[in-house]
């Protein structure tokens, strides 16, 4: 029997193509084999966001190289950004590749596969969806909606333009029966996803046009669908009916994830980001208003060229305002084909370094501060499985996205999948700890009640703001 072995790198977006493949492969008869050594077909869907990206991925094709060398008959395959980036040079530089491909063309790697070429074949067309493709999905309450692909912006710093190509929307009927779908096959979680979720449905034909926010009441309305998320959204095109949905759809989770990337609008302008700090600072305050205690998390590049003392300061100002959940935080890293990679005032390591540990203190610092809030509240928890520390407890998430690691003691309402009641009993700046409250049975079916404020009349207040009563 054909097996086959793949390794993801990069975002969501990477994961659920990888899902995609794993699907289509399995139709045509692969199985997943345990390591690369075991496998026939020896696949890698590849990140090209970051240099480490490249490097972690360049080991790992290594082995790959090795392997082919010791069986001839093994096949690999390197598909995603990374491939795409480098789709001039990746049979030349690396000729023990069999077939290269961009990201989501996942049906091109099943025509190769199908077909009898010998000859190392390369996909790079942009052709925006690729069709119904089957998918194995990793935990089967849970599933990635891609809604777009592709992205029109032109950050400075940023490989994804180049390796994703224009935005591309489907259409909301399309995406509204998949959720149907995926509702019937026992999904709870939803993730919307998309490079610029918020810019959606621009691109579509007149009389299916829709919004971001129609689309978001749309899938809410989606029967057994208790969670829904999206990422990323694009701060500038950030609007209000977006931010009022978190408040009013009762699926729709108290979640933003809110790129900043620099808290300088001079930086911010080299960036092309087309919004400066006052806009940003706007949308976190209508965040605030809207959906008070909405989490909020984000994305900031440090050491951008020419970013100075001062403007880095203007960063972390910024992040002391906002008082993020979480942020991910990146050392600028000049990328192929980008226009801020040929900017003249590249910042030596010595200076980026030290900007990243004092962002990373004030982060961390503050993040532990805002889980505080959690402690001594009864929070709704989608249960994922055994903690990853402590196999005796259980982990799941809150709706504001904190991972809570608690005791199993009523087993079987704790299934993967269900919707639990747990008080927190404390938090660091990443999770929450909890025990299980003594509540039996109840499923993630039947917990239309917990979405009430009948489980805590406080928690659900804040959380699932009437906007009337705030505003
Ligand atoms: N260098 C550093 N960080 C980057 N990101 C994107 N491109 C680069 C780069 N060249 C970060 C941005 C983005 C996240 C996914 O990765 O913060 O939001
Ligand atoms: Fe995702 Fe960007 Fe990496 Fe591509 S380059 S896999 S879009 S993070």
């Amino acid at each position: 029997m054909k097996s086959y072995h793949l390794t993801t790198f990069g975002c969501q977006m990477n994961e659920h193509d990888s899902e995609r493949m794993k699907g289509m492969l399995e139709s045509l008869g692969y199985h997943e084999a345990g390591s690369r050594e075991e496998a026939n077909l020896i696949l890698f869907n590849t990140c090209s966001i970051r240099e480490s990206a490249d490097s972690r991925f360049i080991g790992h094709l290594g082995e790959a190289k090795r392997l082919k060398s010791e069986d001839p008959s093994r096949v690999v395959g390197v598909g995603g950004c990374w491939s795409q980036s480098m789709k001039e040079r990746v049979f030349d530089q690396f000729p023990f590749v069999d077939v290269a491909f961009g990201p989501g063309q996942v049906n091109r790697l099943a025509e190769f596969l199908t077909s009898d070429s010998i000859t190392a074949q390369g996909y790079f067309e942009f052709e925006g969806f690729t069709g119904h493709l089957p998918m194995r999905r990793a935990r089967e309450f849970q599933a990635w909606v891609q809604i777009s692909v592709g992205c029109n912006c032109v950050c400075s710093y940023c490989i994804v333009p180049s390796t994703r190509g224009r935005e591309v929307s489907r259409p909301a009927d399309e995406l509204v029966a998949e959720v149907e779908r995926l509702a019937a096959d026992g999904v709870r979680e939803v993730t919307l996803l998309g490079q610029n979720v918020n810019s959606y449905g621009r691109d579509l034909p007149k009389g299916h046009k829709a919004t971001f926010a129609e689309l978001l009441a749309k899938v809410d309305a989606v029967e057994g669908i208790e969670r829904l998320r999206y990422t990323s959204p694009h701060p500038k095109d950030m609007r209000e009916d977006v931010i009022r949905a978190h408040a009013e759809l009762p699926s729709l989770c108290e979640h933003i994830h809110l790129p900043l990337q620099s808290g300088s609008s001079r930086v911010l302008k080299a960036m092309r980001r087309t919004y400066d700090r006052e806009r940003y600072l706007d949308r976190v305050r209508m965040i605030r208003d809207i959906v008070p205690d909405c989490s909020i998390t984000t994305d900031i590049i440090v050491g951008f060229p020419g970013e100075t003392e001062h403007e880095f300061e203007a960063t972390l100002e910024v992040v002391e305002e906002v008082r993020y959940d979480s942020a991910f935080t990146f050392v600028f890293s000049p990328r192929r084909g980008t226009a801020a990679a040929e900017l003249p005032e590249q910042l030596p390591h010595a200076v980026k370094r030290p900007r990243m540990e004092r962002l990373v203190d004030a982060v961390q610092r503050i993040a532990a501060e805002r889980s505080q809030r959690f402690v001594g509240r009864t929070m709704e928890v989608l249960v994922e499985g055994p903690s990853r520390t402590d196999p005796e407890r259980l982990r799941g998430r809150i709706r504001h996205n904190k991972t809570v690691n608690f005791a199993r003691d009523v087993a079987r309402s704790a299934e993967p999948g269900r919707l639990v009641d747990v008080p927190i009993a404390s938090a660091t700046s990443t999770t929450l700890a909890g025990k299980q409250r003594e509540r039996m049975e109840t499923d993630a079916k039947d917990s239309a009640s917990m979405r009430n404020p009948s489980t805590d009349a406080k928690d659900s207040a804040s959380m699932r703001a009437d906007p009337s009563a705030v505003a």
